[in-house]
């Protein structure tokens, strides 16, 4: 292939893609849908070309043949009794209705149309041998045949359906309506389908938000709920891991702390030399950094989700932080709930709040809704940190300031705790500039 076609080529075979439905159910529908119109066209296409085409030819070339013959009769009859007998006879035996017009002349030939005109004319020119006009629209459902011959005009007058065959439209009737029957069917069966295929995703897509599924239930096709079955063993994995975790932390936490209890007693007990007192301060970081840990641990417990008013948690946030520094503003829609862990939720923004209030001196909350996400926005006037570092300060017992001096900032655990349950709703905690001066730390949550 020359390299400069595959570029020509490319953008029909997307344009197409795009064209296709992108939805399984859309999908389905069109498999099923495009065989069942190809079926109907070849059939209506063989059906008109031998069935249609055969049956039309034999009925016109009998009209033509009784005609002639009836033409044929009257001319020959040289009685008013006997040339009555064959238009009765015409009348009742070929539904024909004979008249003659004696000294009259034949009328201009009228254009015809259709196919089955076509093939009248066809049939007369075979069986006639005199000149004749036909009007397939004399009246409505009457065909009429003049034939002219030297004593006048014969009008025959022929009810339309000696020539058309009724089955054209029976057959077209019942192959659009048992397509379009057919078609409703499967579209029913194919939604039955269909449903535990949504059920699915919207349940997979809650375990990602952390949030229980007790509705989920196994159905549909075997398949779908071999899939429902192994998201569910997951969920059980993903759980009992994070269990795991949390109980190890809380049992290492817990278990450390008896040590240090005996060893600041310890201390005390050597007296206030300068060493003992760094050997306390160390001490006392290590309890603090436990503490944090049991928080932490104790933050991952099983918590179910509960709808929260999202300005109600945010007042009380902002009220307990209110009691440290009074500089803090909040703008919150009323009147929302969402789906949250509430206790974890309400620990992530307090390490937020409790950040832009420890490195800044006024922190503003804002948060926003909209169909898919609500972001809550804090806002500091602090010294901020540089872009290149923010990712990093969501390590654990990361700082800014490194010197782990607790006047200069915590232990370094409160944006990591924030991040890690912000994810396991399914949202985010990311670190900007602010419009402040400072730092903004963003969290999001789907709704
Ligand atoms: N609003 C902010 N303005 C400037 N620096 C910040 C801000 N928030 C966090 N930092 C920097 O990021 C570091 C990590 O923050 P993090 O909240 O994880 O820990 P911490 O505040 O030091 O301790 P704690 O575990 O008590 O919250 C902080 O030590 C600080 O240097
Ligand atoms: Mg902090």
């Amino acid at each position: 292939m020359a390299p400069s076609s595959l570029p020509r080529r490319l953008p029909l075979a997307l344009r197409l893609k795009r064209m296709l439905p992108r939805s399984l159910f859309g999908r389905t529908l069109l498999i099923f849908v495009v065989p069942t119109f190809i079926m109907l066209a070849a059939a209506t296409y063989v059906f008109f070309d031998r069935h249609w085409y055969t049956v039309t030819q034999r009925m016109t070339h009998a009209l033509s043949g009784d005609i002639a013959f009836i033409v044929d009769l009257m001319q020959k009859s040289d009685n008013r009794q006997s040339t009555a007998e064959v238009v009765h006879l015409a009348l009742t035996k070929m539904d024909l209705v004979v008249t003659f017009a004696p000294g009259r002349s034949l009328p201009d030939p009228l254009p015809i149309h259709g196919p089955i005109a076509v093939m009248l004319k066809h049939a007369l020119n075979e069986s006639l041998s005199n000149p004749y006009v036909l009007d397939m629209t004399y009246a409505p459902e009457t065909i009429s045949v003049e034939v002219g011959v030297p004593e006048g005009v014969y009008t025959i007058l022929s009810p339309e359906r000696r020539v058309y065959t009724p089955t054209t439209q029976v057959f077209i009737l019942w192959m659009t309506g048992s397509s379009i029957l057919l078609t409703a069917v499967a579209l029913l069966f194919m939604r039955n389908q269909i449903r535990p295929i949504r059920r699915l995703a919207a349940a997979a897509e809650a375990i990602g938000k952390g949030r229980d599924v007790p509705w989920f239930k196994l159905e549909g096709s075997s398949e779908v709920r071999q899939a429902g079955a192994a998201l569910m063993v997951m969920r059980d994995r993903l759980k009992r891991q994070i269990a795991q975790r949390t109980a190890m932390l809380a049992g290492v936490s817990h278990d450390l702390r008896t040590p240090l209890t005996r060893m600041r007693l310890q201390i005390e007990l050597m007296g206030g030399s300068a060493e003992t007192e760094e050997l306390s301060s160390d001490v006392g970081e290590m309890e603090e950094m436990l503490n944090a840990y049991l928080a932490f641990a104790r933050g991952e417990e099983a918590e179910a989700a509960v709808p929260v008013d999202l300005a109600e948690l945010l007042n009380e946030i902002t009220v307990a932080a209110r009691r440290q520094n009074p500089a803090i503003t909040l703008n919150a829609p009323q009147g929302v709930t969402i789906i949250l862990r509430r206790n974890a939720m309400k620990r992530c923004l307090t390490n937020l709040v409790g950040n832009a209030l420890r490195y800044g001196s006024r922190a503003v909350i804002n948060a926003t809704i909209d169909d898919q996400t609500a972001t809550i926005t804090v806002d500091d006037d602090g010294p901020g940190i540089e872009a290149k570092r923010r990712e990093d300060m969501f390590r654990p017992f990361t700082r800014l300031e490194e010197s782990r001096n607790p006047a200069t900032g915590g232990i370094g655990l409160g944006l990591t705790i924030a991040r890690d349950i912000a994810r396991s709703h399914g949202g985010d905690v990311v670190l900007e500039d602010s419009p402040l001066g400072g730092l903004r730390a963003r969290a999001w949550v789907p709704v």
